[in-house]
């Protein structure tokens, strides 16, 4: 089967925005207590943040973490979080009917996030609150001026300002489940007012609308066109979430799941651009699939969770091989839509639906899902290439014309090098050919792939064996790069040009 990728320095459709590699960390399970915070580990520094933790997190490249929430941010009251943590309140947690100590907070995660090479994209609750704690929150985390909220920042440690520059403006409002939920009519207008006042504090934040919480919820469509109807003209980017699973145990039509993750985006996108037409804006609201992953695994665990602990064991998935093969083609299509989507983030970093586990008092260790998003951070940086492919397709129960090899390359002009990573669906080895119309190719940098693992094989804290190796098979001919990409695999291909 042949699998060949035409592109073109000429034909560079979209600069990347790095943004479109981040993740998610909410108070929710082991993510933050026994997650990046564990006091009591040897490993841990003198705020009791995990060095191990640290140090993978550093390794995958995230540039922004959304943060603390999700569902938990709909009742959270950040007031709680900041200041002496002797007096911060333990209170319930109604998303995930667990107990929150509030030992970590805005200000130490907001250190932990610059120690990691961060930036925070902050969520505001506006579903038991609304206006007026976000003027606040904004007023005390960017103000500098001689305020109360800023005193009151100055007071608790931090004289300059924290300066976040990206604020989602609540979490999943759409879905019933939400504490504080709202009708598209009632959410965009105190989107809208509490947009205004958060820009009038500080004019260079950016704001992410609630967007659909999945493309299968009713409400989609209908939503996206009344809230941005609402709150056009204040906001800057409508966000996207949506998770896949493989629960029907059928490999074909899971790896074709990316196809709908392209459709959503379609479909927003064309929403967004409607009411631009329709309101004759000169303005483009990009977008921020904020939330995507694979959550199946944990769901059946989930239910027996015992509610009212601290730090349970919940969302705890353990992804397999074809996980990661999946996280490869989602990442390949963000990529394909790097022109309108600008943020986006893994959800979530550490034990909940996460890249990266930690044991207690142990190891932390990496998923497989890790190493696929650890080299397109990290090496995705630059221009996407429009992809002329030529390649066999196949149908499965839900998708039509699905590509057997999902393929995309990025320039990166400053490294000069152009990296190209794919996925091969198949069951039968790819000849793989780059053809770089206007690019010259002078070496192979690196073949790296994950292939022959057992479809469900996993990691854990003993064994890191799904993983990445290096391959020789690839050679330029002709000014072509040429490769086998073995059946079911994930494939980067990095070339000096
Ligand atoms: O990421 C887990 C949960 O999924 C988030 O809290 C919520 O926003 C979504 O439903």
């Amino acid at each position: 089967m042949e699998a060949k990728i035409k592109v073109a320095r000429e034909f560079a459709f979209a600069k990347i925005d790095s943004r479109i590699y981040g993740s998610f960390i909410e108070h929710l399970g082991r993510a933050v207590y026994d997650g990046i915070y564990e006091p009591t580990n040897s490993l841990s520094d003198k705020d009791g943040f995990r060095e191990d933790v640290k140090e993978l997190v550093k390794e995958l490249n995230v540039p922004i973490i959304r943060y603390p929430g999700g569902n938990f941010v709909s009742g959270f009251n950040w007031e709680d979080s900041v200041g002496p943590r002797d007096k911060r309140p333990r209170k319930i947690d109604l998303a995930w009917k667990s107990i929150e100590t509030n030992e970590v907070g805005l200000q130490e995660f907001e250190k932990w996030t610059k120690e990691v090479g961060s930036d925070l994209d902050m969520a505001i609750n506006l579903g038991t609150r609304g206006i007026d704690a976000a003027r606040n929150l904004v007023e005390y985390c960017n103000f500098d001026g001689d305020s109360y909220y800023a005193n009151l920042r100055r007071e608790h440690g931090h004289e300059k300002p924290y300066n976040i520059k990206t604020w989602c403006l609540g979490n999943e409002m759409d879905g019933p489940w939400q504490t504080g939920a709202k009708t598209a009519g009632e959410y965009g207008a105190l989107a809208r007012e509490t947009a205004k006042v958060m820009k009038t504090i500080d004019p260079t934040i950016e704001l992410v609308l609630c967007g659909s919480s999945g493309l299968d919820i009713p409400t989609f469509g209908d939503w996206e066109l009344k809230v941005l109807d609402e709150a056009y003209d204040e906001i800057d980017f409508l966000s996207l979430h949506q998770y896949y699973g493989n629960q029907e145990n059928d490999l074909e039509n899971y790896l074709a799941k990316s196809k709908g993750m392209d459709e959503f985006i379609s479909g927003v996108i064309a929403i967004c651009d409607a009411i631009k037409a329709k309101k004759h804006s000169k303005k483009t609201i990009n977008l921020s699939f904020d939330e995507w992953n694979v959550w199946y695994h944990s769901n059946d665990a989930d239910e027996k969770n015992e509610p009212w602990q601290v730090a349970p064991h919940l969302l705890e998935d353990i992804y397999n091989f074809e996980d990661a093969l999946l996280v490869g083609c989602l990442l390949i299509t963000l990529l394909k839509h790097a022109d309108r989507v600008k943020i986006a983030c893994l959800a979530q970093l550490v034990n909940v639906i996460a890249p990266i586990m930690t044991e207690k008092d142990g190891k932390a260790w990496r998923q497989t899902i890790y190493f696929p998003f650890q080299q397109v951070s990290t090496y995705g940086r630059g221009e996407v290439l429009t992809p002329y492919t030529n390649v066999d397709t196949y149908n499965s129960k839900d998708f039509e014309d699905v590509d057997k090899v999902e393929m995309i390359s990025v320039l990166n002009e400053e490294k000069s090098e152009i990296i190209t990573f794919a996925v091969n669906r198949s069951k039968e080895v790819a000849d793989f050919e780059l053809d770089g119309i206007d690019i010259e190719f002078k070496k192979v940098i690196e073949f790296s792939k994950m292939s022959g693992f057992d479809i469900k094989a996993t990691n854990s804290d003993e064994s890191e064996n799904v993983k990445p190796s290096s391959s020789s098979d690839i050679e330029i001919k002709d000014n072509k790069v040429k490769a086998k990409l073995e059946p079911l695999s994930w494939n980067m291909i990095r070339v000096e040009i």
